[in-house]
């Protein structure tokens, strides 16, 4: 059986990326999932200086084994100022320190959503464009519009044209992990 590691890439209790990422990560019915929360992993804020003063932290070669262990990766992203949440992109930073590939070129699944109409569409192309030459193979990828209307943590996606799209990337996903 094939595992996955899965998160949403933002530091909220309530986050509406971590229920999707949950959600989708049930999707991928032949994988075994660890769920990682980004909370487990709050480092202080990366900078040369602190690399150079104390290392690289712990918790930064822990979640990079983490990614390095799985089969393949499942990320929704919150969008903050068109970005990375600050929760994610803190531990990137910190883990892009350590030996390449940051991504050991695992497949890849990158979702996004927002409560608004564009769903996170900035952050996720962000994110489409840069983990390929960050040794990210990304194979699937997919925004959720209006969270509120189109997701119930009972049936996951209700709307029924947008089901069907998450369906078509999540069977390129499934096809990669193999
Ligand atoms: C600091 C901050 C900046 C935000 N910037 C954006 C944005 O640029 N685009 C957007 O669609 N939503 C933005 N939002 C709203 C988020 O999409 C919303 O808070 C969403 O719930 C975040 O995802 P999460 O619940 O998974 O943390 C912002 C929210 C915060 C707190």
């Amino acid at each position: 059986m094939s595992e996955i590691v899965a998160f949403g890439a933002s530091s909220s209790s309530q986050s509406i990326n971590k229920q999707l990422a949950t959600w989708a990560s049930t999707q991928v019915i032949e994988a075994e999932v660890k769920f990682l929360d980004l909370n487990d992993f709050e480092m202080s804020i990366y900078s040369l200086d602190k690399e150079q003063a104390t290392g690289i932290p712990e918790k930064a070669k822990q979640f990079k084994a983490a990614i390095q262990e799985a089969d393949g990766i499942l990320i929704s992203f919150a969008e903050h100022n068109g970005s990375y949440s600050s929760a994610f992109k803190n531990i990137f930073d910190w883990m892009s320190r350590l030996e390449k590939p940051i991504w050991s070129d695992k497949p890849i699944f990158l979702l996004s959503s927002s409560p608004g109409p564009r769903g996170g569409k900035n952050v996720l192309a962000t994110a489409i464009g840069s983990f390929p030459h960050q040794g990210g193979q990304v194979v699937a990828s997919f925004s959720l519009p209006s969270f509120n209307e189109n997701f119930n943590s009972e049936e996951g996606i209700v709307s029924e044209v947008l089901k069907k799209q998450f369906d078509e990337q999540l069977l390129l996903f499934r096809e990669a992990l193999g």
